[in-house]
């Protein structure tokens, strides 16, 4: 099963989708790409506001995009969740568990752009070892542009038993500051094993599923795509 587990496109939520019509036209774009089910998660900010404000606003931009929805046909299913910026506390919070991805224990988390110093690991383990949620590392590829190393990207995913990775399709489709050798490498060694759109938009940042897929199988093979809907398809499963 194709799915998208990175999304920007509740409408009006964050800097993503501007509107119900952007909304829709992004997920057409998705479902044209072959993608079954989109993990809808807007950014929360706990500096910026509590966990239950933002799933109040989650919630009303979520009956929006259903309300227009109702008659458009061929749409991938929709999970509600959140890219989670991390804060140590964060699993303190009482209302954490709330943050998770639909029914699982998968969290989204959004690491600090910076490099990561041993300062950071250490905190970071000490938040996986209070944790009682599964975590999955939104566009993991991303840190790399901060002077880290694939290797801080295993030490990130080793931090704890319930840690996976998800990488942006963007970055894999389009020739970009990543070397797309040494993502495809973080691909084929299972270091990352989900792929995410991280769409916003239409204009500068819009879907790109199809084109990840095609160079992922071009390159590391069928078996390995295959892979990742399988993995997908499992963390998504009720019995999982
Ligand atoms: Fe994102």
């Amino acid at each position: 099963m194709r799915i998208d587990f990175h999304s920007h496109i509740l409408p009006k939520m964050d800097d993503g989708a501007a509107d119900t019509n952007e909304s829709v036209k992004m997920l057409k774009l998705l479902a044209d790409a072959g993608v079954d089910h989109v993990v809808l998660t807007p950014h929360f900010y706990r500096q910026n506001e509590n966990i239950q404000k933002f799933l109040e606003r989650r919630q009303a931009s979520y009956e929006r995009l259903c309300s227009v929805l109702e008659g458009v046909r061929c749409i991938p299913d929709l999970t509600l969740g959140a890219e989670v910026f991390f804060y140590p506390s964060l699993s303190s919070d009482p209302d954490f568990d709330k943050l998770c991805i639909g029914d699982t224990d998968y969290i989204l988390l959004e690491l600090p752009f910076e490099r990561f110093h041993d300062n950071f690991f250490s905190e970071f383990m000490t938040f996986m070892n209070r944790c009682n949620k599964r975590i999955i590392i939104a566009h993991a590829e991303r840190y790399l542009s901060f002077g880290n190393t694939p290797d801080d990207i295993k030490r990130i995913r080793k931090s704890g038993r319930n840690i996976i990775c998800q990488m942006n399709c963007a970055s894999i489709a389009e020739a970009g500051v990543f070397s797309r050798g040494k993502l495809l490498k973080l691909i084929e060694d299972g270091t990352i094993s989900l792929l995410g759109t991280d769409a916003h938009n239409m204009a500068h940042r819009p879907p790109m599923f199809a084109e990840a897929e095609k160079v992922i199988v071009r390159k590391c093979g069928k078996e390995v795509f295959e892979r990742i809907c399988a993995d997908s398809e499992k963390i998504l499963s009720p019995k999982h």
